[in-house]
């Protein structure tokens, strides 16, 4: 028999579907494993990327546990600010700052400017000193370094639009250091997300300590290192591992980079992925020609993933014990791109089952959009 979420359904049977379901007992076994691995470093910080997901109430849980956030827009540093991160442990990253975001970023006092870009940095430079004051920045660098991840959510090559080539490190920071209101405090990197692979993280280490070796060779500082995110999570086992590798992740860089640089991290995905569910409502069952199909209440619109990415959601009828089919489970949207799964194998389908699709707290809800004119989906927590 199927291992299924063990979620409350005689509470869902009285919600209108589709909803997110968030575990936050699993998200705080998950803050507590960050914690653990990280606990015997005090010059490490992890901030949490706020992309992943900004439910104010996830915010919350995830900033009483004591992370720092990462943030890639003024709305997100608002939301940040306004779910109690303390302004200094707040990073600010992403190619198009706008003049407004970074005044909100030097009002606010956040902890930290990567920036992207030379042009970038002389608007923060002027915009600082326009207010008479000093902005902390980071460079953030690109390494020239793939990962083995879908093809959209790679960031670290030559070819992305993110970050300063690696080779022109030295020159950047010679001007910053010129800058009298920039302070220079680091290099930041990220090589992509959805990252099983530790060798893509160790090749990362690789080009940081050749790159850092480099700076202190020409007496140039080095300040601290943000390495980013990416660790990825088992989609096809949530009730089996419902807690990223975070030991393989930190001791990967715990082995590989110099214990005198005080380390950064920015996880989204690995955080809060696994504690939450897109939970729906079975409409239809229809046949096809070859196929059946689910047709589900949540579409594209809900959880955008698989049509975007092709990525793989474990599905599960809560609903139902009958015997196992082959489905291809789809939206309502007028897309044929709203597909969540095909082939996928789930109890026998009635209209009126509950389904979860699970994993889905990362890059879910906050890529969630209203196409087609549909509502926003509401959030609901475990008890
Ligand atoms: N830091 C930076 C600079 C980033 O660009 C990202 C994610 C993160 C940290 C967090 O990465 P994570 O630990 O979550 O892998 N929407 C896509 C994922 C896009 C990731 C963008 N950057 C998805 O649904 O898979």
């Amino acid at each position: 028999m199927m291992l299924k979420a063990d979620y409350p359904l005689e509470r869902f049977s009285t919600l209108r579907t589709p909803f997110y379901y968030y575990d936050t007992s699993l998200l705080q076994r998950t803050l507590e494993s960050v914690r653990a691995q990280t606990a015997a470093h005090p010059s490490w910080k992890v901030h949490y990327a706020v992309k992943a997901n900004h439910n104010p109430v996830i915010l919350k849980q995830i900033a009483s546990a004591g992370l720092g956030a990462d943030c890639v827009s003024g709305g997100e540093i608002q939301a940040a600010l306004d779910a109690g991160f303390p302004p200094g442990s707040i990073v600010f990253a992403g190619v198009g700052k706008a003049d407004w975001e970074i005044l909100l970023g030097l009002e606010a006092g956040i902890g930290r400017f990567n920036i992207e870009s030379t042009a970038e940095m002389h608007v923060i430079a002027q915009l600082a000193a326009e207010r008479g004051g000093t902005a902390p920045v980071s460079i953030r660098i690109n390494p020239d370094i793939g990962a083995h991840t879908l093809a959209g959510i790679t960031t670290g090559l030559a070819e992305n639009k993110f970050g300063i080539f690696h080779g022109q490190a030295e020159e950047v920071i010679r001007e910053i250091l010129t800058l009298p209101s920039l302070r220079f405090c680091g290099l930041h990197f990220h090589i992509g997300s959805q990252i099983l692979d530790m060798t893509d993280f160790a090749a990362l280490c690789n080009r940081i300590n050749d790159l850092c070796n480099r700076l202190e060779r020409l007496g140039l500082p080095v300040g601290d290192l943000n390495v980013g995110g990416g660790l990825g999570i088992e989609y096809g086992h949530p009730n089996h591992l419902p807690i990223a590798d975070f030991k393989a992740y930190f001791d990967t860089f715990r082995s590989l980079l110099p214990p005198k640089y005080p380390l950064h991290f920015e996880l989204g995905r690995s955080i809060v992925a696994s504690c939450g569910s897109l939970i729906s409502r079975v409409l239809y069952v229809k046949e096809g020609l070859a196929k059946q199909f689910a047709v589900l209440d949540a579409g594209m619109n809900d959880l955008i993933r698989p049509a975007l990415y092709h990525a793989a959601h474990r599905i599960e009828n809560l609903s139902s014990d009958g015997p196992e089919q082959n489905y291809d489970v789809v939206g309502p949207v007028c897309e044929s791109s709203d597909v969540f799964g095909k082939g996928i194998v789930l109890n026998e389908c009635h209209r009126g089952d509950i389904i979860a699709i699970r994993s889905a707290g990362a890059y879910g809800e906050s890529m969630a959009s209203q196409y087609n004119c549909r509502p926003l989906p509401p959030a609901f927590f475990s008890e």
